[in-house]
């Protein structure tokens, strides 16, 4: 295609697939760390990083056009200035978070379906990739070190007030509905000696859950199971807390979780339902991209707190208590509405059991 001006050429770059990708190619690939080390020919990089040669050695050429690498005359790498921030042990490494096999890179990958999204209004990383993204990363062997890699190590998005504001004195059992890599469940058991938990995640994050525990010494308190919030979920717990969980999923779907968690808390354990809100300020710079962004790899980034509530009524269920909430995080105890006391809506105490 021949462009005839500046329009066209700037469409055609902004358009452009390979460049992206083959930045995210060498984050994945750790070239910057590998070239670290010494200069190398292609040869020599795609014996150590296990790919191609034919291949690696065009992406090599490439990179060196982007001024990423350079390249002497005896055919052997190094890399540029611009490259640097590739290696993970650059004070502002971004190898990690651009890796095409990142938690992060994942999901940009996935927005290759963005027409699919404009059309549907869902997410787009299962149109491209054949599976949601929680269940493409958890499932997937080869996401285990991105896993380890990019997981919380501290509780975020003002989860202090889950740990905080809850009356967590009257329950000695909760579920971690979806909870990642254990972090908050340990958090909260660190900080309230009497409780036993678990979290229940997918299999690759509850693996590391269930390891992260033990190596925090809460393994007579606390473990992890392996399951889906879309089964029927263990009974027993005092409390099932769902934290930032809704906003990846319809209302439909949401309702389904909803409903699994209030038939496990039976008519005496109770719902906490701690969501997260991802607003983007109008005045963000980039904000439509922003925005964009995040319809298009959750379908409801922000939930106000009556429509929790009426997914709550629509799942069944009423609210018991509502906490104090921030610009980025809510508090709802939830309970079956048949089973919660006629006044038990304007109470301002938790009521599980
Ligand atoms: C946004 S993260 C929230 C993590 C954690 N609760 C927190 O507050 O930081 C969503 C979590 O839901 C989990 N998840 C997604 N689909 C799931 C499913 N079908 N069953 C169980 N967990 C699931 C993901 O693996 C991930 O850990």
């Amino acid at each position: 295609m021949s462009g005839n001006g500046s329009s066209v050429e700037i469409l055609l770059d902004m358009a452009d697939l390979i460049r992206p990708n083959a930045v995210r190619a060498a984050a994945a690939l750790k070239l910057a760390d590998h070239l670290a080390d010494r200069p190398m020919t292609a040869g020599e990089l795609a014996e150590r990083t296990g790919t191609h040669e034919g291949m690696l050695g065009r992406l090599l050429r490439y990179l060196v056009d982007l001024g990423i690498l350079a390249a002497d005359d005896a055919g052997r790498y190094t890399v540029a200035e611009l490259g640097e921030p590739l290696r993970r042990d650059h004070p502002q490494s971004v190898g990690q978070y651009l890796s095409a096999e990142g938690l992060f890179g994942r999901i940009e990958l996935g927005l290759v379906g963005l027409l699919h999204s404009v059309r549907t209004g869902e997410p787009c990383h299962a149109a491209v990739f054949g599976r949601d993204y929680w269940d493409e990363i958890n499932n997937d062997p080869a996401f285990v070190p991105a896993l380890e890699a990019e997981g919380n190590q501290r509780i975020a998005w003002d989860a202090e007030l889950i740990i905080e504001a809850y009356d967590w004195s009257r329950a000695r059992r909760v579920l971690d509905v979806g909870g990642n890599n254990g972090t908050l469940l340990i958090e909260l058991l660190t900080r309230h000696p009497h409780l036993h938990g678990t979290v229940l995640d997918l299999p690759n994050l509850a693996r590391i859950a269930q390891r992260r525990i033990e190596e925090a010494g809460l393994a007579e308190r606390a473990g992890a199971v392996a399951a889906s919030f879309f089964d029927p979920l263990p009974t027993g717990y005092d409390v099932y807390l769902l934290s930032g969980i809704l906003g990846d999923w319809n209302d439909e779907r949401s309702i389904a979780i909803l409903r699994n968690c209030a038939e496990a808390a039976g008519p005496e354990g109770r719902v906490l339902l701690a969501d997260i809100h991802l607003q983007v300020p109008a005045s963000a710079p980039n904000a439509a991209r922003l925005e964009l962004f995040l319809a298009a790899s959750m379908p409801r980034p922000s939930r106000t707190v009556d429509e929790l509530r009426e997914l709550g009524r629509r799942a069944g269920l009423r609210v018991t208590w509502e906490g104090p909430s921030t610009p980025v995080r809510s508090l709802l105890e939830l309970a079956p509405a048949e089973t919660a006391p006629a006044d038990a809506g304007a109470a301002r105490e938790p009521a599980h059991a």
